[in-house]
């Protein structure tokens, strides 16, 4: 039998959650947190924390300790006998190993592209949640980490944005002259570029934004910037009854393009968010509209992960083109560890407490609860989503 830290005198039926360390080195997130152990704990489950696992965020074993858990000393030990395994992304197969059938991992599961690896998760006997497709309504409004992360990434791309820029933010009347404020222009304005605009007006800059969905023109004026769009039928029509957006007409692109072209060659900076799911990122600006802008202008580009908004993003790094710095920004929300951690981990608690039977304190998943449907993607040994079937 695998060595187990659980409590082996325990009942069977105590609910067992195991919160593994993340395998990705760019990853410094975790999965729970002291506060979240001790609210499980509170719920009648056995909590076990695999060695090392906080480090990235500031949180040491002897803190996971104080607050109840077990420490694992690797990720076999951590899993033996747990119902439950929590992570920020995605665990191999082999990482699994060993564990308890139909344990249920709960992550950002990164499906799309990556069929083969959750094939190989439902085959390891998981059931696999994917947090990433939590319904954006009401109920489920403290389980959505793409808000959670995405606000925190809005925000970190500004501070990159005035850390990698030369001159100042806000304008300054000094005895010296006056230093005009910085105009910087957000495109995208879902939940990461709205915390972007509220965070460069605060820092005293001159904010404009774009989208194509037409709700988000009211959002972008009640924050105090000024919005810019081609405003035209298929904008009317551009959003999807689940709030995201659709993939734009060439011939809307392109209109797009000329309006927006003139308008970046102005900008100092610019900071890219646009997003639609399970495609890559829109081109919106070309390798052209870089060259327009003046030496020390500033692209952060938070679309980098898929592919990028900027043509000449390199992701992962920052390149410099005409005196022009293109952030390609990887895993913002990584950045500031310690909080997304804290939010990321609250977001799992909250879904992890819609699954455990108030009456026997125990695992019950309710796969008819719509949360369940929206998020399981895998189940019995096989993929059960329709879109990650083709192995
Ligand atoms: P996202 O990360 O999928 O996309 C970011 C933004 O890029 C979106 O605003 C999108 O319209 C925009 N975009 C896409 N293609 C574009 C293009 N070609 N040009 C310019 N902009 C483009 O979006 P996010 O942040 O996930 O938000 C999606 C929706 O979910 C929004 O309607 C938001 O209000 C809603 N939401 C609802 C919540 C709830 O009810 N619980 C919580 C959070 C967000």
């Amino acid at each position: 039998m695998t060595a187990t830290v659980f409590d082996s005198k325990k009942p069977e039926f105590v609910m067992r959650i195991a919160v593994l360390a993340e395998t990705d080195k760019a990853e410094p997130r975790v999965a729970a947190t002291p506060e979240t152990v001790k609210k499980f704990i509170a719920l009648g489950a056995e909590v076990a924390v695999q060695a090392g696992a906080g480090a990235g965020a500031g949180v040491s074993d002897a803190d996971y300790a104080a607050a109840g858990a077990l420490i694992g000393p690797d990720p076999a030990t951590t899993l033996a006998g747990a119902d439950i395994a929590l992570r920020v992304r995605r665990p191999a197969a082999a990482e699994i190993a060993g564990a308890k059938p139909n344990l249920a991992v709960i992550s950002i599961m990164d499906p799309f592209g990556n069929e083969a690896a959750l094939a190989d998760l439902a085959k390891a006997g998981a059931i696999a949640f994917a947090m990433e497709f939590m319904p954006r309504i009401t109920r489920a409004q403290s389980m959505d980490v793409l808000s959670s992360q995405a606000n925190l990434a809005g925000y970190r791309a500004v501070i990159d944005a005035a850390a990698e820029y030369g001159r100042s933010f806000p304008m300054m009347m000094t005895a010296a002259g006056t230093v005009p404020a910085a105009k910087v222009f957000i495109m995208g304005v879902g939940v990461a570029g709205l915390q972007a605009i509220a965070t460069a007006k605060r820092l005293g800059a001159i904010v404009t934004a774009t989208d194509v969905r037409p709700a988000t023109k009211e959002q972008v004026e009640s924050l105090g910037a000024k919005f810019l769009a081609v405003e035209n039928e298929e904008f009317q029509q551009a959003q999807t009854a689940g709030g995201y957006a659709k993939e734009m007409s060439r011939e809307y692109q392109a209109a797009q393009a000329e309006l927006t072209a003139s308008h970046i060659a102005k900008q100092d900076v610019v900071i890219t968010t646009a997003l639609i799911p399970g495609r890559p990122a829109p081109k919106l600006i070309s390798a052209d509209m870089v060259h327009s802008m003046r030496n020390g202008s500033v692209i952060v580009d938070l679309a980098a992960e898929r592919g990028g908004n900027c043509e000449l993003t390199k992701p992962g790094e920052t390149s410099v083109v005409n005196g022009v710095k293109i952030v390609g920004a990887l895993n913002l929300p990584g950045r500031m560890a310690s909080t997304a951690s804290s939010l990321y981990a609250k977001n799992l608690l909250a879904f992890v407490e819609t699954m455990i039977s108030k009456e026997t304190k125990q695992l019950a998943i309710n796969w008819d609860d719509e949360l369940i449907k929206a998020t399981a993607l895998t189940r019995d040994g096989a993929v059960t989503d329709e879109r990650f079937k083709k192995a």
